[in-house]
């Protein structure tokens, strides 16, 4: 499969590694440009490039964003249409500003990518789990009860099933939270459902 990656930190890198481990064809992007991953695609070799957020949008059959929430509003959106989107991203008001909306829980935060994405078929996947233990804790053709869990939430269940393909490819256990609103406010930092 051909996974783009908007965000070469912490979390995008670790899934780059992670995707290119199973054969994925990796393609991830940065504020800074393609010319700044050269470690990072040295280090994976053939199946990894560094890319612009739009080439990375129109190449990739999967898209995770992993990139700060903050920015979302300037993903452009034309290359994400029909496209599955990972949203991998958590609203974090001291790093991206205070959005009154969320503050009152009027929504998610993956129901507002939604929304700016328009026609993209967006699921909200690999945002609970911390990057080292994402790293670290995978249980490829481990029984399924005895790996790590990764929750995801979603509207299209086509997209969902592709993501949960995903998850238990990279050696985690999927569990389906349900549909967007109810199951992504579940995986949100502080919701009831992640304390
Ligand atoms: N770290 C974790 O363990 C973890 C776990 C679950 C979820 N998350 C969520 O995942 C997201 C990324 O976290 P992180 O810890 O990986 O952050 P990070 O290490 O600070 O990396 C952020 C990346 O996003 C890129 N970026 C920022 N704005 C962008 C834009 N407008 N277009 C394209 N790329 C942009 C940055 O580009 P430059 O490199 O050029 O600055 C950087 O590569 C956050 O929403 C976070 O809440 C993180």
């Amino acid at each position: 499969m051909k996974i783009g990656i908007i965000g070469s930190g912490k979390l995008g890198s670790t899934l780059a590694r992670l995707c290119v481990g199973q054969g994925h064809v990796v393609a991830i992007a940065n504020t800074r440009g393609p010319n700044s991953l050269p470690e990072l695609s040295r280090e994976l070799g053939g199946r990894a490039r560094a890319a612009t957020v739009t080439e990375v949008a129109i190449g990739g059959d999967v898209i995770i964003l992993a990139l700060p929430f903050g920015p979302y509003r300037k993903l452009p959106v034309e290359p994400f249409r029909r496209k599955l989107v990972i949203d991998a991203t958590n609203y974090d008001p001291a790093r991206d500003g205070s959005i009154p909306e969320l503050d009152a829980d009027r929504t998610t935060s993956t129901e507002l990518i939604a929304q700016h994405l328009e026609g993209a078929r967006v699921v909200k996947a690999f945002n609970t789990m911390p990057y080292e233990t994402l790293a670290s804790g995978g249980r490829v053709g481990a029984l399924h009860d005895q790996r790590l869990a990764l929750p995801l939430a979603g509207d299209d269940r086509e997209a969902k099933h592709a993501v949960a393909e995903l998850i238990e490819q990279l050696g985690f256990a999927a569990v389906d939270n349900g549909s967007l609103a109810p199951g992504g406010r579940l995986q949100q930092p502080g919701s009831s459902g992640a304390r």
